[in-house]
């Protein structure tokens, strides 16, 4: 059974005698029907055509259609085409475990729309696909391409042959591949105990072919594969979008300086990044000991995993000041009575280790995610209540079993919707390529996922719209908004299949807006009116209609499609649909019931909005931000961030919205987009004016704006002020320069603000306004400044009222302190210590002069 060591069913027989040449270490990038060349992150890929064993039954073939979320254009651009079976054989090294990628790219290569192309792919006699559809799996993940990473076992073969074979289910059918690369991946596997049996036992890694499921940088940035330790090229993914739960940790980041130390351990292992930061618990112990830190992960059934976990303590030096327990599907991993102390298995801070688990999900009949659990351990009485995680990789487990996973599932109602989308007159048509739709890409969603879970539709052929002459294929969205802030349980899935993005056809538009009422108009913008609406008979939204006559409106359009459907994050705003039908052009949203953040501190003041609400906002706009800024594939700029494009939904809850003049960029080779001025007067960046050069710093100088107009509440200009004041950013500067800053602050707000908290928030909104973006500190570090500065507010707060018994709550940051000066009793000297010491290793941490 699973306990055994098992044998890998390594590749038998069919290994030939083929190259005696020596064959390098080097990786090898093979651009499949093409000639080769240097992509975006510069690696240099060769023809393929050399290693195919036969030229006859294949064709090469270039992309008819260039998606912008392309990565690069190499590989994706050109596909070899497999009408019948064939074989790639290519050179490696005996002994050596490798890691094998494909990468796919649904479009139409030539004659063939790939919608059709159903294949199985086997790496020797390992079966890795079968019947498998890139378009599909693609659709599903809202992927513009995907990237499918599977590690070899070492062999005695020195070749390998990937063979490819078209599905004989299907009468046209026919096999297709963009790239492949074979990277000799250093001995990092070893043997895994089992979690979730009562007798002990282990199972042997090293002799397993694997697959890559996920590959997350806990609390850190993505990670491009030219970024990556070892040369490996692994793409490591951020871990929001597998948070679950309402508690969701602070990102910790160790300071620039600290070198992380590998021990024994191979530099290959993992990236410093990796390491170099973590997600750790809120700064309140108590309330940390109720509650778990969860990540969740769809992966398919009866199948045993791999997971490991990266760990590098980069706060505590000492043992016993962070203990903690591990579950996974709800078994113990590491948990009491032998909780994890980092400091145990590294005796130092700083220094790096992991832990393997494999979790077989034969035994939990039909589980199909792997749930990831921390919780503070209290029993051997621990300085601090808190866990902590760098990074997390899951990998499937071969066992002797095919690793191949079926195509996802059609819903009726979304092949219905499609197929209402199919026959609409194409109003803005001009060209009626047929090509394989694909989603986009989310940043977020780890490219390997097998997606056999999610209830997602397509249909084989599809029309590209395109929209004006000028701009390329017009990209219909099926992601939706929920994923990120909903996280991927299962429960969830009904609500991502309805929140899907629909067409909408003219007349529910004019019916939902009453024929576009004026009445109705809730907010003008440079693409055109914003309408409230009412759909499906209940559900509100915001509609947003195109003017017409207006080119930029149809690039703007554009944007903001192309930008939400890659984008999917709690604090982005979300959308539902669209309407390109009798010539309007129509993007429908979630309607975001409490308006703007602007009419909540000044403009027709609907609420006398309290100062943590405030900070909670800003905490929330700069989440969002930040994951434009770091969470996608590309850096994403917002270039019109403004307290009117900051909205609030029911629960106060701020998404940034507006996407209508980002940019992804910074470009690989200039490090800037260069564009026209746009965005508002007020919130522009200074740099801006001078060099015509629009960065992600240019979004945070307007973000500091925003921080002042919180504040102050006052608007960025106000020309009827005296001259000094009229800009809010120069006022406020000036201000705090002269320590004047109090007689500037919203009178409501008056006494209402811990003085530290005010240090903090002032000091991080004073930064963010500095005249070069070099001086200006990331997203990120703004994030956790105002994170910090809502912790001294809630300290200052609780230590001045009574009965507060630290209810958990569903903000981000963490949660309430529980401390109370009248309540010593309830293990509180842990609280008490706690903050102390905490302040000191925050403010640390929090580097406040910026990077
Ligand atoms: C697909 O083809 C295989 C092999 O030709 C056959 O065994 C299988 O029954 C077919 N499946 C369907 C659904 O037609
Ligand atoms: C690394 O060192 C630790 C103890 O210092 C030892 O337990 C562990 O087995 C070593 N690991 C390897 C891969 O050598
Ligand atoms: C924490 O995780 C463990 C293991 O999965 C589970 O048994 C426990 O109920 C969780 N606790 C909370 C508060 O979610
Ligand atoms: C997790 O385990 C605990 C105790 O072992 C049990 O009470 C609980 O029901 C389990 N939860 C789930 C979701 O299986
Ligand atoms: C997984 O195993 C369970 C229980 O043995 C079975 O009911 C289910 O059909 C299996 N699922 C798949 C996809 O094989
Ligand atoms: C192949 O995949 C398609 C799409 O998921 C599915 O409809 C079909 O049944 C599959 N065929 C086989 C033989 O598994």
């Amino acid at each position: 059974m699973k306990m055994m060591k098992y044998l890998a069913n390594l590749i038998a027989g069919v290994c030939l005698i083929f190259n005696l040449i020596l064959v390098s270490s080097q990786p090898l990038f093979v651009d499949c029907g093409s000639k080769g060349g240097k992509d975006e992150y510069g690696r240099t890929w060769v023809e393929d055509a050399k290693y195919l064993t036969s030229s006859k039954n294949s064709e090469q073939a270039g992309a008819q259609h260039h998606n912008p979320l392309l990565p690069s254009t190499l590989p994706y651009m050109n596909a070899r085409i497999f009408k019948s079976q064939a074989t790639y054989k290519f050179p490696k090294k005996a002994k050596e475990r490798y890691f094998l990628r494909f990468h796919f790219y649904p479009s139409t290569f030539g004659n063939y729309d790939v919608s059709k192309s159903y294949f199985a792919v086997a790496a020797g006699e390992i079966p890795l696909m079968n019947n498998f559809s890139a378009a599909i799996t693609c659709r599903a993940l809202t992927q513009a391409y995907l990237v499918r990473e599977y590690s070899l076992a070492p062999s005695d073969c020195d070749s390998l042959e990937i063979t490819f074979t078209p599905s004989t289910n299907y009468s046209d059918t026919f096999a297709f591949v963009n790239g492949i690369e074979l990277v000799v991946m250093p001995n990092l596997l070893g043997t895994a105990p089992m979690v979730g049996y009562r007798s002990w036992s282990v199972l042997d890694v090293a002799t397993e072919n694997l697959q890559t499921m996920y590959r997350v940088n806990v609390g850190g940035q993505f990670i491009p594969p030219n970024k990556d330790a070892g040369g490996l090229s692994r793409t490591w993914y951020i871990d929001d979008t597998y948070l679950n739960g309402a508690v969701q940790g602070l990102s910790i980041q160790s300071d620039k300086t600290i070198k992380i130390d590998y021990g024994n351990m191979s530099t290959a292992t993992a990236p410093e990044d990796v390491y170099s930061t973590a997600r750790v618990m809120g700064k309140f112990g108590k309330v940390n000991l109720q509650t778990n830190l969860t990540w969740v992960f769809r992966v398919d059934p009866n199948i045993t995993y791999l997971v490991r976990l990266h760990f590098c303590e980069l706060q505590f030096d000492k043992l016993n000041n962070r203990m903690f327990n591990i579950y996974l599907n709800n078994h113990s991993a590491i948990a009491d009575p032998y909780p994890a102390d980092i400091l145990a298995w590294t005796n130092q801070k700083d220094v790096a280790t992991y832990k393997d688990f494999a979790l077989d999900l034969n035994d939990e009949s039909g589980h199909e995610q792997i749930r990831v659990d921390l919780n503070p351990s209290a029993i051997h009485n621990p300085r601090y209540y808190n866990v902590l995680l760098n990074g997390l990789e899951i990998f499937k487990v071969s066992e002797g079993r095919s690793l191949a996973s079926p195509n996802p599932e059609l819903s009726d109602m979304m092949i219905q919707e499609d197929q209402v989308a199919m026959n609409k007159p194409k109003t803005f048509s001009k060209s009626s390529d047929n090509i394989v739709v694909v989603g986009a890409t989310g940043g977020a969603a780890a490219a390997f996922v097998v997606v056999a879970l999610l209830a997602f539709f397509y249909t084989k052929k599809r029309k590209v719209h395109r929209v004006g002459p000028h701009t390329s294929s017009w990209l219909p969205v099926y992601g939706n908004s929920n994923v990120g802030g909903s996280r991927s349980n299962s429960a969830h899935l009904s609500a991502l299949a309805q929140g899907l993005s629909r067409h909408f056809s003219i007349a529910e538009i004019k019916q939902a807006t009453n024929n576009f009422d004026e009445s109705n108009v809730i907010g003008v913008g440079g693409f055109g009116k914003v309408y409230k609406g009412v759909i499906n008979g209940g559900t509100k939204v915001a509609i947003k209609r195109s003017n017409p006559s207006s080119e930029q409106g149809i690039n703007e359009f554009q944007t903001e499609i192309e930008m939400l459907s890659k984008l999917r994050h709690k604090h982005l705003v979300s959308l539902i649909g669209f309407c390109e039908d009798g010539g309007e052009m129509c993007l429908v949203y979630d309607y975001m019931a409490l308006g703007t953040f602007r009419e909540h501190i000044y403009n027709n003041k609907k609420s006398n909005l309290s100062w943590k609400k405030r900070l909670e906002i800003c905490i929330g706009a700069a989440r969002g931000l930040h994951y434009l800024h770091t969470g996608a594939q590309y850096t994403i700029i917002h270039r019109d961030v403004k307290t009117t494009n900051i909205l609030l939904d029911e629960k106060w809850v701020a998404k940034v919205s507006d996407f209508g003049l980002s940019k992804t960029g910074p470009d690989m080779n200039q490090g800037h987009v260069s564009t026209v001025v746009k965005g508002s007067f007020g919130y522009l960046d200074p740099e801006y004016f001078r060099r015509q050069q629009l960065t992600e710093k240019s979004d945070v100088y307007s973000f500091g704006v925003v921080l002042f107009e919180a504040l102050c509440a006052r608007p960025a200009l106000n020309p009827s002020l005296p001259k000094e004041q009229v800009s809010l950013a120069d006022w406020a500067l000036s201000c705090h320069k002269k320590g004047t800053l109090d007689d500037i602050i919203d009178p409501h707000l008056k006494d209402k603000i811990d003085p530290e908290c005010l240090k903090k928030f002032a000091g991080t909104a004073v930064k963010c306004l500095s005249d070069q973006g070099i001086d200006r500190p990331h997203m990120g570090d703004v994030l956790w400044n105002l994170e910090f500065a809502l912790q001294l507010q809630e300290t200052a707060d609780s230590s001045g009222s009574s009965g507060d018994q630290g209810s958990v709550r569903s903000r981000d940051a963490s949660v309430r302190n529980p401390r109370e000066s009248g309540n010593l009793s309830v293990g509180s000297e842990h609280e008490l210590n706690e903050s102390k010491d905490d302040s000191v290793i925050f403010s640390q941490l929090v580097n406040p002069t910026g990077r």
